[in-house]
């Protein structure tokens, strides 16, 4: 039925065409009505059997595509009957105009319930699409958005395209940067990252000072998969692995302590979670009940609840305080901020009876450990002790029976240009503790390592520890194989010569940029701590953000370097920490060089 064919014949009887408009417009209604949900319903079952199907089949992919079909045909659907509506409307306003009836009110009121009812099958639609998207997202793996970066010099032309990501407007993933969207890394390769948009990074940081044989390192991969092919998951506490022995067997010689044993975890902090409870186990074993453990100031152990506290890094320990005190602290070996009132004459002894006196001070008897990093790393940026600083600490422990724990995270496995970082010092720790370079960043591994002697003092009493991937085969399959390229393509070697020269050409390059406090460094561990006045050694205020400005100008030229911040007092304090792969190449090295400076440069 239709209201024009009702316009047509009605102008010469206004009473009959009213009555006759009246009852064609109700008609009208309930018929678009039925036939909007009618049109309406089919898209919406089919949404619902669609959904479940999709959802019970366990279909990762959602079809997008298609569902972009729907929507457009119901958007057509529903905007033509919207139309047909209105026309419909116009007619009859028309009529109304033209006899000047009074059903005007009516007509408006109708006309709204109808835009109602079309609102209200939209919002339908709408709830049933937005319930969708959000299982799709919950039930596949999300990519952000990545932004390119400002200034895309010598980055993107180097390298082919990566694989085309799946964009999606949010990540679920708790990222560790929540100030910026991080791009997605796809491949790597040597000292190079490459992301989905293409953009090629030199990793200059190695990570977090972590990738020691490079990326992509085909020796490691392949004995990773020959390990997984014939042997997963055993637990630690039911059997003992060939991977696990063999690779004991071969690490055992060149760590720095006799008879060594090795207990591995999955990382950093796990490492010296072990160290620390088995120094106490030591002491316990023997009939000693030592509990007190000295960290020092500006050191790092890892984020655990107990290695930050043993750690002295104030802006890490800041929102934990009330969890943290267990330990105690004494100053770490710093030369560009000496404590030392005849600086630069000897300082290691200094620091030394400084350490013995506060030992003294907690009762030797009650001492358990001295912990210390060779070469200060995460929190003072590659800040080397001066020669007889190390001898005198071990000395001075030796003397109170106090065991020194060497916390190789950072240094070991060729970092310093030596195979452990107190190797430089000929220094024997009665626990080492490592991860990071343990594995060059293939597996999460890492390992506390004791004498022989500390070994057999627990050996009858056992060690109350452990964890579920403690033990664990694949970790030590990697581990295996870097240890194998290290030694037998020479690449501590490499380590110590190409930072040698990374250390001397930044050294010079950097030394006329006025917010350059010092360059320093081991191996292929070097540090670059900034400043805003130079001969007063004046910290940046923290508002400035130096460090995230020299890094995100480094990120724009493709150069990745690691940072640190507030050394000096627990907020200001600005370090540039550069560690990258020992097969870093020659032409690598003056790029990592080139691109540090003008990034520095950028905000002097
Ligand atoms: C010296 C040192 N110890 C321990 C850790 C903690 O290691 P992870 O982050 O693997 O737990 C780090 C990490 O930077 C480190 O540098």
């Amino acid at each position: 039925m239709s209201i024009r064919s009702n316009v047509g014949h009605t102008k010469h009887d206004p009473l009959r065409l009213l009555e006759e408009a009246r009852h064609a417009d109700i008609e009208n209604r309930i018929a678009d009505t039925i036939t909007t949900f009618a049109g309406s319903m089919p898209f919406v079952y089919l949404h619902i059997v669609w959904f479940t199907l999709w959802f019970a089949l366990g279909v990762e992919e959602y079809p997008y595509g298609l569902l972009t079909m729907m929507v457009s045909l119901e958007a057509i659907f529903l905007s033509t009957f919207v139309m047909i509506s209105q026309n419909r409307a116009d007619a009859k306003r028309q009529v109304v105009a033209d006899h000047q009836w009074e059903f005007v009110q009516t007509e408006e009121q109708q006309n709204e319930q109808l835009l109602d009812l079309s609102n209200q099958i939209l919002s339908l639609t709408k709830a049933i699409h937005s319930m969708t998207a959000s299982v799709a997202a919950a039930r596949r793996p999300r990519v952000r958005r990545t932004r390119p970066p400002t200034s895309k010099a010598g980055t993107r032309e180097e390298a082919p395209r990566g694989p085309r990501r799946r964009v999606t407007a949010v990540s679920h993933v708790f990222h560790r940067v929540l100030t910026r969207e991080l791009p997605t890394a796809v491949r790597a390769e040597g000292v190079w990252i490459q992301d989905a948009e293409g953009r090629r990074y030199l990793d200059a940081a190695g990570g977090a000072v972590v990738v020691n044989v490079g990326h992509g390192d085909r020796s490691v991969i392949e004995a990773m998969t020959r390990h997984l092919e014939r042997l997963q998951y055993v637990h630690g506490t039911a059997f003992t692995t060939e991977a696990l022995e063999s690779y004991a067997d071969d690490l055992a010689p060149l760590l720095p302590m006799d008879d060594a044993r090795i207990y591995p975890v999955s990382g950093g902090s796990e490492a010296l979670e072990t160290a620390i409870k088995l120094a106490r186990s030591y002491h316990a074993a023997r009939g000693e009940d030592r509990s007190v453990v000295f960290g020092r100031w500006n050191g790092y152990h890892g984020n655990t609840l107990a290695t930050l506290d043993v750690g002295g890094k104030r802006a890490l320990r800041r929102p934990y305080d009330a969890w943290l005190g267990r330990f105690e602290h004494v100053d770490a070996a710093y030369e560009y901020r000496c404590a030392n009132p005849a600086h630069p004459h000897a300082c290691g002894r200094y620091l030394a009876d400084r350490l013995e006196a506060a030992i003294v001070e907690a009762g030797p008897e009650r001492v358990a450990a001295f912990v210390a990093e060779p070469v200060a790393g995460a929190t003072l940026a590659a800040a080397v002790p001066p020669d007889d600083y190390w001898p005198a600490v071990v000395e001075v422990c030796r003397r109170h029976g106090v065991l020194v724990i060497a916390d190789e995270v950072m240094t070991g496995f060729g970092r310093t240009g030596a195979w452990f970082g107190v190797d430089r010092w000929d220094v024997r720790p009665d626990i080492v503790t490592a991860g990071k370079g343990s594995t060059g960043g293939y597996v999460p591994f890492g390992f506390a390592a004791c004498s022989g002697e500390v070994f057999e003092a627990v050996r009858p009493t056992g060690f109350v520890h452990g964890f579920t991937w403690s033990h664990n085969g694949l970790g030590a399959a990697a581990a295996h194989a870097v240890l194998r390229r290290l030694r037998d393509d020479s690449l501590v070697d490499a380590a110590r010569t190409q930072g040698e020269r990374l250390l001397k050409e930044l050294g010079s390059a950097l030394s006329e940029i006025p917010v350059v406090g010092d360059v320093r460094g081991a191996g292929l561990m070097i540090g670059v701590e900034l400043v805003a006045e130079r001969d007063a050694k004046r910290p940046f205020p923290r508002s400035e953000e130096a460090t995230e400005r020299v890094l995100a100008a480094a990120r724009d030229r493709g150069l990745l370097l690691y940072s640190s911040t507030g050394h000096v007092d627990g907020t200001d304090g600005d370090l540039i920490i550069l560690g990258p792969p020992f097969i870093i190449g020659d032409d690598e090295v003056g790029l990592v060089v080139e691109r540090t400076e003008a990034a520095v440069a950028s905000i002097a």
